[in-house]
């Protein structure tokens, strides 16, 4: 049996999905990351058991963005927490997403930074911690919003199986 992902599905697309099929997909990919926590989706997945992946998991979305929050690298609660382990803002908010039961997908073209990003399984934060990250969320998204989306806009042509 083949298991379905979906990618950027909202709570009404996952409704829709749910109420005209028998699938729930196993998987979907999201935006997630400190500054965009996405709360009310993530209990959606749960509740169906669906597990959600993270894209941007350290806040790449948000590295180049115009705007008042900058970059999650830089943020001043994360380096703090990463300061109190020994370690980096990137691997405290890998650990963030591991530690609330999230899948990570993060991108990096530097050896050492994909070495790094994957040397985050002998430290452990705290409840306070990782509430102080919750605590970052600004609500606002880094990417394009799913609902502004139309095939018209975003469609690749879909061969029939
Ligand atoms: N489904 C979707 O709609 C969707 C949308 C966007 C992205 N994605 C997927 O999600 C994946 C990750 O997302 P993303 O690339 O936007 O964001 P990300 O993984 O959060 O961040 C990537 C950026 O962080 C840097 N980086 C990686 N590890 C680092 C570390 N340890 N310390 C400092 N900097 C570090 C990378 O630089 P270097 O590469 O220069 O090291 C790159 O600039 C991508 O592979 C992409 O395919 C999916």
């Amino acid at each position: 049996m083949r298991a379905v992902g979906v990618s950027n599905f909202r709570p009404e697309h996952l409704g829709r999905l749910l109420a005209e099929s028998s699938v729930v997909p196993a998987v979907n990919q999201i935006e997630v990351h400190p500054y965009f926590r996405q709360s009310d989706l993530l209990a959606v997945d749960a509740e169906h058991g669906i597990l959600t992946q993270a894209w941007s998991p350290i806040g790449g979305i948000t590295f180049y963005r115009a705007g008042s929050h900058g970059s999650t690298l830089e943020d001043a609660t994360i380096g703090k927490i990463a300061a109190a382990h020994g370690r980096t803002p990137a691997q405290v908010m890998l650990r963030w997403h591991l530690q609330q039961g999230r899948q990570v997908i993060p991108k990096s073209v530097t050896p050492s930074r994909i070495a790094e990003n994957f040397d985050v399984f002998d430290f452990e934060l705290t409840g306070d911690q990782s509430g102080a990250i919750d605590a970052l969320d600004t609500g606002v998204r880094g990417g394009p919003d799913p609902a502004a989306i139309t095939r018209e806009t975003f469609g690749l042509q879909i061969p029939e199986a």
